[in-house]
């Protein structure tokens, strides 16, 4: 049965010391307000709004944003959620795709989401009445554990942003091509550096590469905190992207935010299995 939204369990806040240091300064712009003057009123609703939208997103919106994704992917019968956490992305694949095997790897970093710990995402699995087909394993995603060519989904969700060298954010890419099948598609969702996932995908080969906002649901913090999404198949995909969106960059050194309305992915994916090693 596949549960939509949020499922049963106890899925924590991602990057906890972002909503706190924001109400920290929502605070200190509001005494200021008091102190100085209501020119830092603006401000402090600023930093309470991030919060409130934030803790939205962490709590709700990226479940609910995530049934968006699921819903645009074929049915595999294998599934990979690098830096899987407590489980949110694992679980709902395995929870819609009704005979999927899925693994969840991670470093179980606290700093990155709260209470982050094996046991709790097993017991999440559990809870969510798929823990006989999920599995979580102890890894690094810049280099994965785990065999080449096991997987026909790899998912991401706001965790390769979370490797800061530019570099090893490549050899993660290449690690997440490596371990899916030929055909197999990936879909990730974060809040930056996904151009040069974009790049790295397509000069390492992958077809079919789009990229969309993910609206509201994947605000962290507000719009300027969108979290863009791709989706594409590995080399020999026959994939065709449609990207419809207008984009801007969202800093000028190379990250893309999609900004706006509704993009679509056209994926033909009736041929991605039919060419299967084509080209390895
Ligand atoms: C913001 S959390 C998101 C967790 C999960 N994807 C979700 O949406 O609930 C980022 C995750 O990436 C993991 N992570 C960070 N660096 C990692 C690495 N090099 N290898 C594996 N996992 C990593 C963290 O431990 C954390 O669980």
């Amino acid at each position: 049965m596949t549960l939509r939204g949020k499922p049963p369990g106890q899925y924590g806040v991602d990057a906890p010391y972002v909503p706190i240091l924001s109400a920290l300064a929502a605070v200190v712009c509001g005494v200021l307000a008091v102190v100085l003057g209501p020119g830092w009123l603006f401000p402090a609703v600023i930093f309470g709004a991030q919060v409130v939208i934030y803790l939205h997103t962490t709590l709700r919106g990226k479940f609910a944003a995530w049934d968006g994704v699921l819903d645009e992917l074929a049915e595999p019968g294998t599934v990979l959620d690098v830096g899987c956490g407590r489980g949110m992305v694992a679980i709902k694949a395995a929870s819609r795709f009704d005979a999927a095997k899925v693994t969840g790897v991670d470093l179980w970093r606290s700093r990155d989401q709260s209470g982050n710990d094996p046991a709790v995402s097993a017991k999440n699995a559990a809870d969510a009445g798929v823990g006989d087909r999920v599995e979580f394993v102890t890894g690094d995603m810049t280099e994965l554990p785990l065999p080449d060519d096991a997987f026909d989904l790899v998912t991401a969700n706001v965790s390769i942003q979370n490797v800061k060298d530019r570099e090893l954010r490549r050899q993660t890419i290449e690690e997440i091509l490596r371990v899916g099948r030929p055909g197999a598609e990936i879909a990730i969702v974060d809040m930056q550096y996904t151009k040069q996932y974009e790049d790295d995908l397509r000069a390492l080969g992958a077809e079919g590469v789009s990229r969309r906002t993910l609206g509201p649901s994947g605000w962290f913090g507000g719009p300027w905190a969108a979290s863009p999404a791709r989706a594409g198949p590995r080399p020999a995909g026959s994939g065709v992207a449609v990207d419809r969106q207008p984009h801007r960059s969202a800093d000028g050194g190379g990250d893309a935010l999609i900004v706006g309305g509704v993009a679509v992915a056209d994926m033909d994916r009736g041929g991605l299995l039919d060419h299967a090693h084509e080209g390895q």
